[in-house]
């Protein structure tokens, strides 16, 4: 697995893990503040099919596998 980090002023922008014989996963992750000052993280991340087999494309629906 290849894993990229992508920064702009130290800030972490996105995640992009390329998975071999798999999809191309994208990870963003937000941290929130509270007027308290805690904090909460939360991510959302979207898998790219790379195979050409998912029939949602453009996403991975784990068709490169083989049996869904
Ligand atoms: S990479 Fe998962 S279905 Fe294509």
């Amino acid at each position: 697995m290849l894993c990229l980090t992508l920064k702009h002023k130290n800030i972490v922008l996105a995640k992009v893990n390329l998975i071999e014989n798999g999809p191309l996963v994208v990870v963003v992750e937000m941290t929130i503040t509270h007027e308290d000052r805690t904090t909460d993280v939360k991510d959302t991340r979207a898998s790219f099919c790379r195979c050409g087999k998912s029939e949602n494309m453009p996403f991975c629906n784990g068709a490169h596998k083989g049996e869904l």
